[in-house]
């Protein structure tokens, strides 16, 4: 059964169409990796998934639900959890303050396991301004992952973790995998190929070809658009 599900999703700025009609469907306990060139239109996709960017139409389904109307906190409360690509933080508060915040409760060893899981959780009452760049992403997959949600979309979360720390955000992925559907974001290939089910590729707001990594991989079209590498 498909847990989220777009119909004709489309944004548009100015003359400019961001995302252009997507028909899309996630199945319950997927990976699924969104991918394509800069400016395709995935954060405006999953921006309008989550609530938080209008849609200029088509319609977003959750669980069997339109919830194209709802806001984004009613969206949070359904079970939808997401990182932006930009890190939003609170650099002043303690990470475990951080955590706190993002599940409205204050409880501590429920914290501390959200933190210990992106292996955080000695740097608790640090301020997480403190953290280096790739952390404060690991953070924010804490502050989603706390809330233990039934899908997580994270845009690009392993932009500033070194090559040395990517093993671990991969292994934290495949952990949460089953209870809670991923829709991931990524530049970096090899993450993409490590964890994804099935892999989607967007460009100038449309979809140019969905199937698996081998398929994706193997697909001249998205050669040529994305991967570069002939
Ligand atoms: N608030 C906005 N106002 C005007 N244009 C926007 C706005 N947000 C996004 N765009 C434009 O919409 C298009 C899609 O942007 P989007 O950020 O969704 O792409 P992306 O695939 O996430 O790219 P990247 O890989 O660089 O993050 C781009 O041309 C972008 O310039
Ligand atoms: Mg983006």
């Amino acid at each position: 059964m498909s847990l989220l599900e777009t119909k004709g999703l489309t944004r548009n700025y100015g003359g400019l169409r961001a995302v252009d009609g997507v028909d899309y469907t996630l199945s319950k306990g997927e990976i699924h990796a969104l991918i394509g060139p800069n400016g395709a239109g995935k954060s405006t996709f999953v921006g309008m998934v989550s609530g938080r960017i209008p849609t200029s139409a088509g319609e977003v389904w959750f669980e069997g639900e339109n919830i194209t109307a709802l806001p984004a906190h009613a969206r949070i409360k359904k079970g939808m959890a997401y990182t932006f690509q930009i890190t939003a933080v609170y650099a002043r508060l303690s990470l475990f303050d951080n955590v706190a915040l993002a599940l409205g409760r204050r409880e501590r060893p429920h914290v501390l396991a959200a933190l210990d899981r992106v292996g955080l959780a000695d740097r608790a009452d640090q301020n997480a301004g403190d953290l280096a760049y790739g952390h404060q992403r690991l953070l924010e997959i804490a502050m989603g992952v706390a809330q233990a949600p039934r899908l997580l979309i994270l845009d690009e979360p392993t932009q500033g973790l070194a090559e040395s720390e990517i093993a671990g955000f991969n292994d934290l992925i495949r952990s949460l995998k089953g209870d809670t559907t991923i829709l991931l974001i990524e530049h970096n290939m090899q993450v993409v190929m490590a964890l994804a089910d099935e892999i989607t590729v967007l460009e100038t707001g449309k979809i140019l070809a969905r199937g698996t990594p081998e398929e994706i991989h193997a697909n001249a079209a998205v050669q040529n658009a994305y991967l570069g590498t002939g």
